[in-house]
């Protein structure tokens, strides 16, 4: 369905999210990491957040279930230079 199609997965992505991810202990086991990170780019390259409660809103379809989604959200608001809490 994506013949031809430019696809990047998490192996190609070189973005300070990552570093903010590490800094922030926002992953436990790790599965869901490669969808936070490439949807946390996608948010904040789409520019439509502008509060922790909207990075919240459209990060709301990834669910992080060792819990780690209050410093998901750090590291996004970090990345973003918004206030943390
Ligand atoms: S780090 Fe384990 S599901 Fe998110």
């Amino acid at each position: 369905m994506k013949d031809g199609a430019v696809i990047t997965t998490i192996e190609g992505i070189d973005h300070p999210i990552q570093q903010a991810f590490i800094d922030h202990d926002a992953f436990q086991c790790g599965y869901c990491t490669p969808g936070q990170i490439c949807s946390a780019i996608g948010l904040l390259q789409e520019g439509k957040a502008h509060t922790r409660d909207e990075v919240k809103e459209l990060m709301s379809g990834n669910l992080c279930r060792c819990g780690a989604n209050q410093q998901i959200i750090d590291a996004i608001m970090d990345v973003k230079g918004g206030e943390l809490e």
